[in-house]
C-alpha cells in the first residue's frame, strides 16, 4: 500500500437500521482505500446503500441505526474511536465535509448565500466575519460562481449555481475529504458536465480527494481515478477508472456499462432483468446471483473479495486472482498491508492492474 493510499481507509463498514420487518442491512462489510488529492467514485442503482455508506462514515446517523461498526482512517487515526464531540469539533465538516444528496434544495431561503456558506467558519470556530468573507469569496472562485452571488438568496439562483454553493460550502473549511452524495443529479448534461471540470481542477490544485456518490456512470468518468461498484449494501467490484471503463470485470458493473447509451454506438443499451434482493434478510451467497447470466451451483456460497490482477495495455502478463485479505505469502499477489481489508487498488508491478472483484468467476 502505498502512503497516498492511507489518507482514509475504511475497514468492514456496516450500518444496519432497525425497520418494523427486520434488520436493513444498508451497508454491509464495505473496504476501499482513497489516496490523496483521489477520486473514488461509487456507482450503484438507487437503495443499494450509497447515501448511507457516507452516513456512517461521517456519522450522521438516524435513530433506528440498529448497527454501525468497522474502522474508519483517517490519515491512519481510527476516526470511529473519537466520542461525538471530538468527531464534530476534528473530524467532520473540518477533515471531511459532506455535499448531502439534494442539498442545493435545502439550502435556507430567508439567508444570503454568503451567509450560508461562512456559516461553518463563523459557528463555533471563532473565524472573523472578514476572514470568513475571504474565504468564501475564494471558494466562489474555485467552483464558478461570481462574487456578487455571496449576496443574493438561494432562489434567485440556478440550479447549477445553488449546487455549486453547496459544494463551496463544504470547501470553506478546506476538508481533506469531500463526499458528494449525488452532487450532478437534476442538472442538466453540459452543467453536469462544467461542475465535472470544477471538481477535477479543485482535486488538483487544492490537493483534495473526492468520495463521488452517482448513479451517473457517464459524468463519473470525468472524475474518477478509482471506481467502486457498490450493489446490494456490498462493494463488488474496485477498480482503477482506466480499467474499468475499458474492461469492467464483476458481471453486474458489465451489466451496468452496457446499460449506458451512447451517441457514437449502433448498439442499442442493455437493460439489467430483475430487481435487488431486499436489504432485509438478503440471500446468502452470491447477492447478484438472481440476475446473473453467468450463475452458476458455487454462487449459492458467498463470494469472497478477490484481488485480481490483469496485465496492463502493451503488457504481456496473465490473469491471477486470490482472495483479498488472505492472500498466502510469498505468492505473486500477496502485499503488505493487504490484511485489513482495504487493500490496494495498485501493484508495485507497474506492468498489471489490481481490481478487488467479488465474483466466483474470477477465482
Ligand atoms: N433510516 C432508515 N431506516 C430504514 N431503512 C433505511 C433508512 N435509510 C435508508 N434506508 C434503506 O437503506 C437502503 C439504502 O438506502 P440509501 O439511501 O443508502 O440508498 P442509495 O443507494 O443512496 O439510494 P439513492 O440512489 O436512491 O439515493 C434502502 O433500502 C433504504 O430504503
Ligand atoms: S458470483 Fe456467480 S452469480 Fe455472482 S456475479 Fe459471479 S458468476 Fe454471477
Ligand atoms: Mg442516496
Amino acid at each position: 500500500m502505498t502512503p497516498a493510499e492511507n489518507l482514509l481507509r475504511v475497514e468492514d463498514l456496516k450500518l444496519y437500521y432497525r425497520a418494523s420487518r427486520g434488520l436493513v442491512q444498508a451497508v454491509d462489510g464495505v473496504s476501499f482505500g482513497l489516496g490523496r488529492a483521489e477520486a473514488l467514485a461509487v456507482l450503484g442503482e438507487s437503495g443499494c446503500g450509497k447515501s448511507s455508506l457516507a452516513r456512517a462514515i461521517l456519522r450522521l446517523l438516524p435513530r433506528n441505526v440498529a448497527t454501525c461498526s468497522g474502522r474508519v482512517l483517517l490519515e491512519n487515526a481510527d476516526i470511529m474511536a473519537l466520542d461525538e464531540e471530538q468527531f464534530r469539533q476534528e473530524v467532520r465538516w473540518v477533515k471531511i465535509a459532506l455535499v448531502a444528496q439534494a442539498a442545493m434544495n435545502a439550502l435556507n431561503p430567508v439567508l444570503k448565500v454568503g451567509d450560508q456558506v461562512t456559516e461553518p467558519m463563523t459557528f463555533g470556530r471563532g473565524v472573523t466575519k472578514e476572514a470568513a468573507l475571504a474565504r468564501a469569496q475564494e471558494v466562489f472562485h474555485l467552483v464558478g460562481i461570481p462574487l456578487d452571488f455571496l449576496h443574493r438568496y438561494a432562489f434567485e439562483l440556478s440550479g447549477g449555481m445553488r449546487q455549486r454553493a453547496v459544494i463551496a460550502m463544504a470547501l470553506v473549511l478546506h476538508p481533506a475529504v469531500v463526499i458528494l452524495d449525488e452532487p450532478t443529479s437534476a442538472l442538466d448534461v453540459l452543467t453536469q458536465a462544467n461542475i465535472m471540470n470544477a471538481l477535477k481542477r479543485i482535486k488538483a490544485e487544492q490537493d483534495m480527494s473526492f468520495l463521488l456518490i452517482t448513479h451517473d456512470i457517464a459524468a463519473a468518468s470525468e472524475v474518477a481515478d478509482t471506481v467502486a461498484v457498490m450493489y446490494a449494501g456490498q462493494f463488488v467490484e474496485v477498480s482503477a477508472a482506466t480499467r474499468f471503463y475499458r474492461k469492467p470485470l464483476h458481471p453486474y458493473a458489465q451489466l451496468l456499462l452496457a446499460s449506458v447509451p451512447r451517441l457514437r454506438d449502433e448498439e442499442r443499451p442493455e437493460f439489467i432483468p430483475g430487481q435487488p434482493p431486499s436489504l432485509i434478510g438478503p440471500p446468502t451467497g452470491c447477492r447478484f446471483a438472481a440476475r446473473c447470466p453467468f450463475r452458476m451451483p458455487q454462487c449459492d456460497e458467498e463470494p469472497p473479495m478477490l484481488k485480481v490482477e490483469l496485465a496492463a495495455p502493451g503488457s504481456e502478463s496473465r490473469q491471477a486472482a486470490t482472495p483479498s485479505g488472505s492472500t498466502p505469502p510469498g505468492t505473486r499477489n500477496s502485499e503488505p498491508g493487504t490484511s485489513l481489508g482495504a487493500p490496494p487498488l495498485r501493484t508495485r508491478n507497474p506492468e498489471l492492474e489490481t481490481s478487488l472483484v467479488k465474483c466466483w468467476l474470477h477465482a
